[in-house]
């Protein structure tokens, strides 16, 4: 008999990319991520490194998530290649940086029409970078 697993594997080709929604989905994401870091109090230290208009970092970001999460290499298409410990070395990132990123991102996530596994998941998958960000900068 064969027993096949019907649970979804994020993580696995683009189940993540299509349990965020696609494209769309993971603008809708970036978006409530931006609005997030400009009302919450803990927030504006980090929000304070980035330009006024969030026009360009709304857009890198949404891009870099749809290829990270197994989805189209878009930002590649568009910006070229990145390694995301080095275009954050210009900033301070510590421990409250690195987790006020994580609060935006936390909120934002749990807006999302997104199963309650895969908000999860994407959170844990999500400290990783962040995490690796504040240890290149300290
Ligand atoms: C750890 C806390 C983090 C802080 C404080 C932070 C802050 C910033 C800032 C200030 C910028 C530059 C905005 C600009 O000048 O246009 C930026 C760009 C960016 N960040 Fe982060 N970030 C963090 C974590 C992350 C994580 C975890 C990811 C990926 C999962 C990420 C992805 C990006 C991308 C793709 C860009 C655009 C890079 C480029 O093309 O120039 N960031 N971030």
């Amino acid at each position: 008999m064969i027993i096949k697993n019907t649970q979804l594997q994020y993580g696995f080709e683009d189940t993540s990319y299509v349990s965020a929604g696609g494209l769309d989905g993971i603008r809708a994401l970036v978006e409530s991520f931006y609005s997030y870091m400009d009302s919450i109090d803990s927030a504006q230290q980090i929000r304070s490194m980035h330009p006024d208009d969030l026009t360009i970092p709304k857009e890198k970001l949404t891009l870099f998530l749809c290829g990270w999460l197994g989805g189209p290499s878009l930002y590649q298409k568009k910006y070229g290649s990145i390694s995301i410990p080095q275009v954050h070395k210009p900033f301070k990132v510590g421990f409250e940086e690195r987790d006020a990123w994580l609060l935006c991102m936390e909120k934002a996530v749990n807006d999302q029409p997104y199963p309650k596994e895969f908000k999860k998941y994407l959170m844990a998958q999500l400290y990783v970078p962040a995490e690796r960000i504040r240890m290149v900068n300290e």
